[in-house]
């Protein structure tokens, strides 16, 4: 149907079914009757465009399970990115990632369905204050988070994400001879990562709008009320949050704890999204709140979905000189070995005592 409402018939339920096995538990049955015709809609279109669909953690699970061709953390889809063998990629995540994906494959078309899935990180930094901060530091290599736009990545050395944060940061000393790197812009991160490394690391006073806002009553609390329940947060929480947990990483590295030690109860300190994506690799979990919402992710929808398929829409692109520059610093990321198992945090070598010199 043209304005994108789609019956529920016996055949899309038929053929949706092993989704719904996944989603059950996080989708309720008259969702899933509105889901399922645009799932089985927005699979067609994907075919007949030559389209993929990279989706974020964070995505809602019919997303996530229902549409994503790629799902991931943002260094696993910017993996996957460079590889997409398809003429579109749509994003199913924030802008920046969109932008990753362009500025790594810039013959390709994408698509974000909704130029607001902005990111506090991303906007808390601009390309002047990249380079006013290397003539402040001459000579300092600049690691950025791949939260960044374009035009930001485009003055740093190299990228990194949650999940190779601590490899970057160590790389980078090494290649540039120093024991100081400039980590940009999240400050939790970077003082996290502090804590990991010999390298004395320079921060910006960026935040994630959704982890700073976890502290340690809240791990307290959960801990009071839920005393077997296993706490992982993500390393853009402070550094308050992570000593309580008992174990940090990025995105998939939580994916990958749950799925691999089946854990009875667990706390995820991250977007809610997470648990509701992971329930269906582990059935016996409990997953406990609290979790906060992204709003710019969950700007992304299948409605929105499916009318950035039909109308190509909203398209991003990067000024050719910037892209080029920003590809320098991701390929270099996405080049290093990846890491044996996703990295973690490691709070029980954390060296408490180290903290980062802010901008
Ligand atoms: P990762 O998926 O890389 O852990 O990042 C989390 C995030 O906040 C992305 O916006
Ligand atoms: Fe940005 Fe935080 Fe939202 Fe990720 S969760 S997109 S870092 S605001």
């Amino acid at each position: 149907m043209a304005d994108g409402n789609f019956p529920f018939t016996p055949e899309i339920e038929a053929a949706t079914a092993p989704l719904w096995e996944k989603v059950r538990r996080r989708v309720t049955p008259i969702e899933w009757r509105a889901h399922a015709p645009l799932i089985a809609e927005i699979n067609r279109l994907k075919r007949e465009k030559n389209a993929v669909i990279l989706a974020h953690n964070y995505m809602t699970p019919e997303i996530f399970h229902g549409v994503g061709d790629f799902v991931g953390d943002s260094l696993g889809l910017a993996r996957e990115a460079a590889r997409a063998d398809a003429a579109i990629i749509v994003q199913a995540g924030v802008h920046f990632m969109a932008e990753t994906s362009k500025v790594l494959c810039p013959e390709k078309t994408v698509l974000i369905p909704d130029l607001r899935a902005g990111c506090s990180l991303a906007a808390s930094i601009t390309a002047e204050d990249v380079r006013l901060i290397k003539q402040r530091y001459p000579g300092v290599p600049v690691v950025t988070y791949v939260n960044t736009t374009a035009e930001v990545k485009a003055e740093t050395d190299i990228c990194c994400t949650s999940a190779n944060a601590v490899q970057v940061v160590e790389a980078a000393a090494a290649a540039a001879g120093t024991d100081r790197v400039i980590l940009l812009p999240d400050e939790f991160l970077a003082r996290n990562v502090a804590r990991q490394t010999d390298v004395r690391i320079i921060a910006w006073q960026g935040r994630c709008e959704v982890h700073e806002r976890f502290d340690a009553d809240d791990i307290r609390q959960v801990r009071e009320a839920w005393p077997d329940a296993e706490i992982l947060a993500h390393p853009e929480c402070p550094a308050e949050v992570l000593e309580l947990a008992d174990f940090a990483g990025s995105t998939t590295a939580m994916t990958d704890y749950v799925a691999k030690r089946q854990p009875r109860q667990v706390v995820l300190i991250t977007e809610c999204s997470m648990a509701d994506n992971i329930a269906a690799e582990a059935p016996a979990t409990e997953f406990v709140r609290p979790c906060n919402l992204c709003p710019h992710m969950k700007r992304i929808s299948l409605e929105n979905i499916y009318e950035a398929l039909v109308n190509q829409r909203f398209e991003v692109n990067v000024d050719p000189d910037v892209a080029a520059r920003a590809r320098r610093s991701v390929q270099r990321m996405i080049d290093l070995p990846p890491p044996a198992a996703p990295a973690r945090y490691d709070l029980v070598k954390a060296r408490h005592h180290v903290d980062v010199e802010l901008i």
